[in-house]
């Protein structure tokens, strides 16, 4: 197990704003569980950890973020996937589900930072029954800190009229698991999704992609970025 390492996961964002010719990436710290500041053209490392909902607890009553070492995630059965998008703009993360089973784990926890540790919320990924494949996440920066990463309810709209999903607690659209191509089915349930800046920069700019994301939210956003999927998942254990 210690000796799985760690592969980097790839994913591709597209720049819904113009974006100023030449802006690169200062951002030197590519570990999820280091702090750092960033400034809009910079990189930005988070990480996602699938696991059982009470993995992410610590005794039984404290969430912690995962880079604390006394959940012992890594102990526990969990799977971690890296990203590094690039701050302010729209990205559509996918979690390549060909050889992961989100059922195995259920819930994903958003993350960040070691002594400015921030993360976000458990939500439910999948069980036996259903798998929810459709996500919005925003992370929230003040002076191009991470303070929080919270994740928005897509709500239900989207399952209305496809005869694949059904409407989970009034907040998500999921698919029945059995019809999951990872399950043998025919049914591609890789998980999406869309990432959103919001807040300050650490010159102060104010990140805007959030707005962006909301006046889109009337328009599918999965038919625009249908073509942007590359990723992958991988198992480590460095971090904890
Ligand atoms: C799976 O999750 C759904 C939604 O939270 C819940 O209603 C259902 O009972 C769960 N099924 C199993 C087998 O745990
Ligand atoms: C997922 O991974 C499989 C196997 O590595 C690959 O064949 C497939 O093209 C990938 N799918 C996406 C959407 O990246």
């Amino acid at each position: 197990m210690a000796t799985t390492s760690f592969m980097a996961i790839t994913m591709m964002a597209m720049a819904m704003a113009a974006v100023s010719v030449g802006a690169s990436d200062n951002n030197r710290v590519h570990s999820p569980c280091s702090d750092t500041t960033v400034a809009r053209s910079d990189g930005f490392t988070f990480a996602i950890a699938f696991a059982a909902k009470n993995s992410f607890l610590y005794n039984s009553a404290l969430q912690l973020s995962p880079c604390d070492s006394r959940l012992r995630l890594s102990s526990s059965n969990s799977q971690i996937a890296l990203f590094r998008p690039k701050v302010d703009e729209i990205s559509l993360l996918t979690v390549n589900s060909s050889s992961f089973k989100p059922d195995s784990y259920g819930y994903m926890v958003a993350f960040a930072g070691r002594k400015y540790a921030a993360r976000s919320v458990p939500t439910f990924v999948a069980n036996s029954s259903y798998t929810v494949t459709s996500f919005t996440l925003v992370l929230e920066f003040q002076k191009g800190r991470l303070q929080n990463l919270y994740w928005k309810r897509d709500g239900c709209s989207k399952c209305s009229g496809k005869t694949n999903f059904v409407c989970l607690n009034n907040q998500h659209c999921a698919i029945k698991t059995s019809s999951c191509k990872n399950h043998g089915s025919t049914v591609d349930c890789s998980l999406g999704i869309q990432l959103a800046f919001s807040g300050t920069d650490k010159h102060l700019s104010a990140l805007n992609s959030w707005y962006e994301v909301e006046k889109l939210r009337q328009y599918s956003l999965y038919g625009l970025y249908s073509n942007l999927k590359d990723s992958l998942t991988g198992q480590y254990n460095k971090i904890f």
